[in-house]
């Protein structure tokens, strides 16, 4: 790896050590819109490991965006049991019926956020994965991975907009630019796997030479958080 954290560094490491997920396209594989959009709302409230059976089978149930938007509430409902807050059940049936009536998921983010309950992070998500548009979805892992890499002294939740700056900044490589889709979800990876919040596994990490973090030995006490 170089000095500096690049997206090559990371794209190789992704390459080499991509987590196989349900949602997940082999790559040069078509990517579905819809399950993307759906593996996004499942995973903003439930983890990795309980998303995947339940996604599979909420697709065998509505296998398409036009299935679920010609769906009673009732079998929504149903088949969201157990994967909790009603209301993004209910956000993600109103979300189908405008993607069904219009055609189509838009294919940018700007007509993605302007969907009844797609915020900017799905927004952003759906945009990067399905259509490689140019942008960084900053979820917790993506904070934690940028608070490190430029070590972000100050604390979430004032340090947002400025993590949220540094993830944004990663789309002036044209390396990154060149596969958005990939490069979020090697973040992900990459949050999720070796740059955890406890002991991170600095020693596997792509970034390594770069991180101010690391080079500090503050790593692990990064992201700071504002006493409630
Ligand atoms: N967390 C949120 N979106 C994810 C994705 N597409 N892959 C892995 N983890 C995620």
């Amino acid at each position: 790896p170089s000095a500096k954290p690049s997206a090559a560094d990371l794209l190789a490491w992704y390459d080499r050590h991509r987590r196989v997920l349900p949602w997940r396209a082999a790559p040069g594989e078509a990517r579905d819109p819809y399950r993307i959009w759906l593996s996004e709302v499942m995973l903003q409230q439930t983890t990795v490991a309980a998303v995947g059976p339940r996604y599979a089978r909420f697709l065998q149930r509505f296998p398409t965006v036009d299935a679920l938007a010609a769906a009673d509430w009732a079998e929504v409902a149903e088949e969201w049991a157990g994967l909790g807050y009603y209301a993004r059940a209910r956000n993600l049936h109103a979300c189908a019926k405008a993607v069904a009536a219009s055609g189509g998921f838009p294919c940018n983010t700007d007509g993605l956020a302007a969907l009844p309950g797609i915020g900017p992070y799905t927004a952003a998500a759906v945009g990067a994965i399905a259509f490689d548009a140019p942008v960084v979805p900053v979820d917790g892992n993506v904070e934690r991975v940028m608070a490190r890499i430029h070590a972000v002294q100050a604390p979430l939740p004032g340090s947002k907009p400025m993590l949220a700056a540094h993830a944004a900044s990663c789309m002036e490589d044209p390396v990154a630019r060149a596969r958005p889709g990939d490069f979020a979800q090697a973040l992900f990876d990459l949050g999720a796997t070796v740059c955890t919040p406890r002991n991170p596994a600095c020693a596997l990490c792509p970034w390594r030479e770069g991180c101010a973090a690391r080079r500090a030995g503050i790593q692990a006490e990064l992201p700071r958080k504002s006493p409630k």
